[in-house]
């Protein structure tokens, strides 16, 4: 089958793109590479085994998502294309809204125009807010602290209700919640442009010698040591979770959110001691403020996906830790060497 991925030279579409291509699938790419570098697509074929149908395009576009659906016999599609950031949400709001929600709203149109009904979309925990307990599963209440998380929120609503009115359409809402790590080839990997917004990436450009030190930010939180516990998930098992998906779509007509974590909650300090450990790197850190709008603990109760998808994370925190800095080590300037 062909598959479509929206956003698929960007970070987890790269890592999803190669696990589909070693499960035999054929993968066509639509990216207009605002956030990702074409060096990515070779990086895909070296370890997919095989070509992907790349199309530089934007999928806000109508006329150039109409030409790609009827030149390529797609099966279904993952919706990975957005803008991402939650500061720049807040500076250019219109912009996550224009984009995020056209992409969205036009990949749909484009899907009922060439009949094609199964979707997997790029949802975030970022839709649970303020969660009023840990572990979240996917009943919990949903609202949004930021733009970019609106347009998450949106996106579902907008698929339910597409879903809704056509009985024949699955589309698969995944949340997922904080990826890290890279492909253990170390080819491919995270490559933010300018400086990182997420813990990771920081942490890895800290260890490489591209920044100074890690601001930790706030360790007065209601945690065991003081800072922010999240769910790391490694792309690796995040990019499985996509075929699982997949599997599932093609039996089940419907639309349903599923969380992709690991279930397990890591504070800062915790990763930033295991990243030194398995990587026998130090990596220099200072406690600064609170960053506004974040959570003192945020961790997923992963059931559904173990029941309804069978897939279940298997990497630990060590191999992300592991497997980050092997790409980074190997591409200190990521893929802009
Ligand atoms: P990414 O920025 O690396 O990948 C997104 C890709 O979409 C980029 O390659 C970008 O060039 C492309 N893109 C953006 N707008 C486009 C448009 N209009 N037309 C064509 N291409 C466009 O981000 P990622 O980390 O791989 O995230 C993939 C998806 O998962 C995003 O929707 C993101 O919101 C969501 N998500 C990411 C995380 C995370 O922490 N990385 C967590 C939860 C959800
Ligand atoms: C993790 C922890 C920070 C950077 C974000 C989005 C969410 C989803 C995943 C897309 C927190 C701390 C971070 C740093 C730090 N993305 N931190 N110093 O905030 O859980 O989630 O990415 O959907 O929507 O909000 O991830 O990696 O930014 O932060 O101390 O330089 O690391 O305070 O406790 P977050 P993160």
């Amino acid at each position: 089958m062909k598959v479509l991925l929206t956003g698929g030279a960007g970070y987890i579409g790269s890592h999803t793109a190669v696990e589909l291509m070693t499960s035999g699938y054929d993968v066509v790419i639509a990216d207009n590479l605002s956030n990702s570098c074409k060096e990515a697509i070779s990086r895909i074929e070296e370890l997919g085994g095989n070509k992907v149908s790349f199309y530089d395009i934007d999928v806000c576009c109508k006329m150039e998502m109409e030409k790609l659906f009827s030149e390529q016999d797609i099966g279904a599609c993952i919706h990975f294309a957005g803008l991402k950031s939650v500061p720049e949400s807040t500076s250019m709001p219109l912009s996550y809204y224009r984009n995020n929600l056209d992409a969205t709203l036009t990949l749909l149109e484009t899907m009922q125009e060439f009949g094609v009904k199964k979707l997997v979309f790029s949802s975030s925990a970022t839709v649970y807010g303020v969660p009023k307990s840990v572990p979240v599963n996917e009943d919990a209440d949903t609202w949004c602290t930021n733009p970019y998380g609106w347009t998450k929120y949106m996106s579902e609503q907008i698929m339910r209700d597409a879903a809704k009115a056509d009985e024949s359409l699955s589309i698969i809402l995944l949340r997922y919640f904080n990826p890290i790590g890279a492909h253990e080839s170390g080819r491919i990997g995270e490559d933010p442009q300018g400086k990182p917004n997420n813990l990771m990436p920081y942490i890895s450009q800290v260890a490489v010698g591209r920044r100074d030190k890690l601001y930790v930010y706030g360790d007065d939180y209601a945690t065991p040591d003081g800072t922010g516990v999240r769910d790391y998930i490694h792309v690796v098992d995040l990019a499985k979770g996509h075929i699982a998906a997949l599997e599932y779509a093609e039996k089940n007509p419907g639309c349903i959110a599923v969380n992709l974590g690991t279930g397990l909650g890591y504070s800062v300090l915790d990763i930033v001691k295991t990243f030194e450990r398995a990587n026998d790197i130090r990596v220099p850190y200072e406690i600064a403020p609170r960053r506004p709008g974040d959570v003192d603990t945020l961790y997923s109760d992963p059931s559904r996906a173990e029941k309804l998808l069978g897939w279940k994370a298997e990497k630990n925190l060590e191999d992300m830790c592991r497997d980050t800095w092997n790409w980074q080590k190997h591409n200190p300037k990521g893929y802009r060497e």
